[in-house]
């Protein structure tokens, strides 16, 4: 297993050029099995979780081919022979249950195993389910899969999460665009990465609207077509290196960043100390004065994404003053705070609540990645930490975050891969 190491305290300086955003990008891929023609994607970011995606629609039968022989740029199309998403690939990403629309409104049927929980919380998928038996899918559970069939197709109907999922959100949409006539999602997820699914939906020939209202409508058709999409940018990835910036008290230009899609993260850095300004190519983000505590309260979007809470609970733990951050989407989403605690930070969880009380400074120590984002967190208290962090479990990184060492050691990181 690979480890980072880190030896702190140097400020960044540079560019780093923000990748296609994972959250889209997988979901697009999905989006290839509407359709026996090509889909063409490009800006793909190159990752683990896009090549388990890549594994996964293989298996199913379809064709994945790499056009520019680097993982940026896939063609995905043809018949689906296979309509079974196997347990070794799902409980490995639970991304994996996205097919489970697509398939049935394509294929009539599905057979998609359990996700089952993961380390930051049980993450139940009982709106997919509910949602496609409104649509007349037949659904029964079954030795830890997902038996699911409408061998007359689906039927739009009008649909209430009573939450916004994300993945309810796009399992749905994905069905509806085939189903027979319309189909209302109403408190529908309103992340921009719904926004560039919807888009490429369209190219692709579905009708759909109401995108970031809140309310999809979507009149079903009876085929979807070939289209050309370039994924959206990580507004995550974006984020995350908005906090290394803030965290070594740097100047960063996050080539292709977009302010708009971050809301309230910019929100959040302009008031923890951290400028923000877009620029033609990208956004500029530097701190020249102190960090200052706030408080944060994740939601769905347009609220603080709860894939940032991590890395913003490193910068504030060197932050002048006391700092609150309360966890509403996922109930076990604090599991960077007693390795940041063993590198000096000061953090009493309550609940679904974190106090923070800013120290004057991080000191390295061995630490251990538990999740994607968590081990950001981590690279971060090392990045702005005195001595020497080694990172263990790097693996949980590289699902998620295209050439992390390379990007930040071009901005003067002192930080190194360690295989093995
Ligand atoms: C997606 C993102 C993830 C992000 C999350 C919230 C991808 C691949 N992942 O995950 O990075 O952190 O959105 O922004 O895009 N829930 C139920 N029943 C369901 C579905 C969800 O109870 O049927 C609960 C979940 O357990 C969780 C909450 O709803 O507590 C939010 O989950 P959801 O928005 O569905 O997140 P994901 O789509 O899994």
């Amino acid at each position: 297993m690979d480890r980072f190491i880190i030896r702190g305290g140097k400020p960044l300086h540079g560019k780093i050029t923000i990748g296609g955003a994972k959250n889209a990008g997988l979901k697009l891929m999905v989006a290839g099995l509407l359709t026996a023609e090509r889909l063409t994607l490009t800006n793909v970011p190159r990752i683990a979780d896009i090549a388990t995606m890549r594994d996964l629609l293989v298996q199913h039968g379809v064709g994945v081919e790499d056009l520019n022989g680097n993982g940026t740029s896939y063609a995905i199309g043809g018949e689906i022979t296979n309509t079974e998403a196997p347990y070794d690939i799902v409980s490995k990403m639970r991304a994996s249950i996205l097919v489970l629309g697509p398939l049935i409104a394509r294929c009539g049927k599905a057979r998609v195993s359990l996700p089952g929980g993961c380390a930051i919380g049980t993450r139940p998928v009982d709106m997919h389910l509910k949602g496609l038996e409104a649509l007349g899918a037949e659904i029964r559970l079954e030795g830890g899969y997902i038996n699911a069939t409408a061998p007359k197709g689906l039927i739009g109907d009008r649909i209430v999460l009573p939450f916004a999922s994300v993945g309810a959100t796009e399992n749905l949409l994905m069905a509806a665009t085939l189903a027979k006539g319309r189909t209302e999602i109403i408190n529908a997820a309103r992340e921009p990465e719904i926004g560039d699914l919807v888009s490429c939906l369209n190219k692709m020939g579905a009708r759909i609207t109401g995108t970031g209202s809140g309310t999809l409508v979507i009149d079903g058709v009876d085929a979807l077509y070939g289209a050309e999409h370039r994924i959206m940018p990580d507004r995550i990835e974006c984020g995350t290196y908005a906090c290394a910036a803030g965290i070594t008290g740097g100047d960063l230009k996050l080539v292709g960043g977009q302010v708009d899609d971050l809301g309230a993260v910019v929100r959040a850095l302009e008031e923890t100390g951290v400028e923000v300004s877009q620029e033609e190519d990208g956004m500029r983000v530097r701190r020249t004065g102190a960090l200052r505590g706030i408080d944060i309260m994740t939601e769905p979007y347009p609220g603080f994404p709860t894939d940032m809470q991590a890395q913003f609970m490193a910068m504030l733990a060197v932050a002048e003053g006391a700092s609150m951050i309360t966890e509403t989407i996922f109930e076990n989403r604090f599991m960077h705070v007693p390795e940041l605690n063993r590198m000096g930070a000061r953090i009493n969880v309550h609940g679904s609540s974190a106090i923070i009380r800013g120290v004057h400074a991080l000191s390295g120590a061995p630490v251990m990645a538990t999740d994607l984002r968590a081990s950001f967190s981590l690279i971060l208290a090392g990045l702005a930490a005195h001595g020497e962090t080694i990172l263990s479990r790097v693996y949980h990184l590289d699902r998620g975050y295209e050439a992390v060492e390379k990007k930040l050691a071009a901005c003067g990181a002192n930080i190194e891969r360690v295989k093995g």
